[in-house]
């Protein structure tokens, strides 16, 4: 689902709306797991990578946009190997206020485990200006006591510019439970002592280099692509083929043409034809 799609208050166990720390329902949408590309093309040792990266505390997917960073993760997520259950949470640039950034941590944290952190939420909302110091601990506890290990993943960690956030986040990673490993994706390198957390191998990496496709992926994504965009479906008829929202078709599209160095569908279904990528065309579908 599209992260522009309806904004829904979510429930809570108890069927009152979780709060915002400023009264407001929470945004659902913040804490849907993306869906996965229709033809994504599956990234098996990379998942394999994260899903046996255990002995790390912080996992961080770091690279520039569309590099891949979101669907490796919720392709991880979606791996049949993995059992733990995924606490999900897209951060904006609200996010950059600690109260509201661990409130949207607990509802995440809540969406696997829904009796979590009782009592945190009032220490969130009466810890003034130090969450670190009076509302943290109590989080840790509350990740401590969990029923089962969880992941939880931060996304978009790049629109965090607060200090206070980011010494917050220090603060929890330093104090993680084994039981709970934190995923943080961004377009930039967080400052949260990562080269401690190299050194001491609690830190494990993706980066662009890792998330790029190769030679056989890229093809394999190409081809799928573009025998849809050799069609003569519109790009809202391609999205519901694939059960898809017309925004990821043309962010997909973008990527496609960039792929292919064209600015349109007709060059890019040229282009294709002459790099082989494509068969001859096709009669048209009626
Ligand atoms: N393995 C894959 N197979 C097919 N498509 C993919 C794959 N990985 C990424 N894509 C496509 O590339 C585009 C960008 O991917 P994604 O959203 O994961 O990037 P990102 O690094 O999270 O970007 P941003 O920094 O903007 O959040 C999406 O349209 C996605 O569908
Ligand atoms: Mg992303």
């Amino acid at each position: 689902m599209s992260r522009a799609c309806r904004e829904e208050a979510i429930s809570t166990s108890n069927g009152n709306e979780a709060a915002e720390p400023g009264g407001g329902p929470i945004v659902a949408t913040k804490l849907h797991i993306p869906e996965l590309p229709a033809d994504r093309v599956s990234r098996p040792s990379l998942v394999a990578e994260l899903r046996d990266g255990s002995r790390a505390r912080l996992i961080l997917v770091s690279a520039p946009a569309g590099a891949g960073k979101t669907t490796v993760l919720a392709s991880w997520r979606a791996d049949r190997a993995e059992q733990r259950p995924f606490a999900w949470l897209s951060l904006d640039s609200r996010d950059n206020d600690p109260v509201r950034f661990w409130s949207h941590v607990l509802a995440a944290v809540r969406t696997v485990a829904p009796d979590a952190g009782a009592g945190v939420d009032d220490a969130l909302r009466s810890s003034g200006g130090d969450v670190t110091a009076l509302a943290l601990p109590l989080l840790v506890n509350a990740l401590t006591s969990l029923p089962g290990p969880i992941v939880l993943v931060l996304d978009d960690y790049h629109v965090i510019t607060s200090a206070d956030v980011h010494q917050s986040v220090a603060f929890l990673v330093d104090h993680l439970p084994r039981t709970v490993q934190v995923a943080l994706a961004g377009r930039s390198d967080p400052p949260l002592g990562l080269a401690r957390l190299r050194a001491s191998a609690e830190l494990l990496e993706i980066r662009a280099p890792d998330l790029r496709l190769s030679a056989g992926e890229a093809t394999a994504l190409l081809n799928g692509s573009l025998r849809l965009l050799s069609s003569r479906l519109s790009l809202r008829e391609i999205g519901n083929e694939l059960y898809v929202s017309l925004n990821t078709i043309k962010t997909h599209t973008r990527n496609v043409y960039a792929k292919l160095r064209v600015s349109s569908r007709q060059q890019a279904v040229i282009r294709a034809r002459e790099l082989g990528l494509l068969g001859r065309p096709r009669a048209a579908r009626h």
